[in-house]
């Protein structure tokens, strides 16, 4: 779809036949805030959708309904046929769905393969006795466990941190980690909550050639949150505009970066929110989203309510 949606309700109904997900009129309300209202998206099997807005939009809350941290206050979510929004929890990675967060989520005191081996753990449908008696049918699932992790290794170039431990790692090499423990799990859908944050500007190269990689070998579809707009550009395939909780618009990137609703929720001074791109200090976290020259910052990241 290229075509420039406000939201209206025909975004849900485009293109339904090969959506793997479908948020349908989801809202999500803490006590006064309505940190999601109304919003409607589909996302197709094997594309890049990304989610842009500014601090407090509601993107992270999408992801965690997605996730089912959240149950929704209205609406409903389809995946593969079925409403997830009726799932528990700890089927969600049983389903195909695996995501990282805005926060890296590690085991920080193991090395990079038990993390990753972590990654297996929705695989392993063997039960207490064939464990202990470590059967048959337990070998072949630790043999492909360890296959897949292998595989994973080596299509983001981590053999170098195999053995070492998380703690000891640059920010940039845990954020491949995470994303290395999420592939593990070999999801349909993956969920990444702004992937370039706290990165420099060659890591997030390498993170856009991540994606791209996910997508095109591996075949799985992505659902991205993201601030640097470089990145966006180069990996979505659509992206969904979002403020205050609503869809402002949709379409291909470079039609949502021009979007006037767009750019006046960014900044309100800006021509073009191409430029925009997260600051980053050292190794750790991004401070804030910075403006291109002439426009005031938009507001700090604060993650707040984020996973
Ligand atoms: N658990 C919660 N309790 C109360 N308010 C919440 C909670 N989670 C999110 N919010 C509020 O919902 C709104 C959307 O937050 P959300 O984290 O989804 O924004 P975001 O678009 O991911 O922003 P950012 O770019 O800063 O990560 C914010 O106003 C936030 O304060
Ligand atoms: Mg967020």
């Amino acid at each position: 779809m290229s075509q420039i949606q406000t939201h209206n309700g025909k975004a849900a109904a485009a293109a339904r036949d090969g959506a793997l997900l479908s948020a349908k009129n989801i809202s999500v309300r803490f006590g006064g805030v309505l940190a999601v209202n109304n919003v409607s998206f589909d996302v197709q099997r094997g594309e890049v959708f990304t989610l842009i807005g500014p601090n407090g939009a509601g993107k992270t809350t999408v992801f965690n309904l997605i996730s089912r941290i959240y149950n929704p206050t209205a609406g409903s979510i389809e995946y593969e046929g079925n409403v997830l929004t009726e799932q528990p929890p700890h089927r969600i990675a049983s389903l195909g769905i695996a995501r990282t967060f805005q926060n890296i989520e590690l085991f920080e005191h193991a090395t990079v393969l038990h993390n990753l081996m972590i990654g297996r753990h929705t695989h392993h449908r063997s039960g207490i006795w064939s464990q202990m008696f470590f059967t048959k049918s337990v070998r072949q699932a630790e043999i492909e466990a360890r296959r897949k992790v292998e595989q994973v290794i080596e299509l983001l170039d981590l053999q170098k941190h195999r053995d070492s431990f998380v703690a000891g790692l640059p920010y940039g090499v845990r954020k491949v980690v995470e994303l290395g423990r999420a592939l593990c799990t070999e999801p349909k859908l993956l969920l990444l909550d702004e992937p370039s944050s706290g990165l420099n500007v060659e890591e997030t190269d390498d993170m856009a050639f991540w994606i791209q990689d996910i997508k095109h070998e591996l075949g799985v579809t992505v659902l991205m949150v993201e601030h640097d707009m470089t990145l966006v550009s180069k990996v979505s395939d659509r992206v969904l505009a979002m403020n205050q909780g609503e869809v402002l618009a949709m379409g291909t990137p470079r039609e949502v970066q021009t979007h006037p609703g767009v750019i006046e929720a960014y900044l309100g001074t800006v021509e073009d929110v191409s430029s925009l791109r997260r600051e980053v200090s050292g190794d750790g976290p991004p401070l804030a989203t910075k403006a291109p020259s002439g426009g005031s910052a938009a507001a700090p990241a604060a993650n707040v309510g984020a996973r």
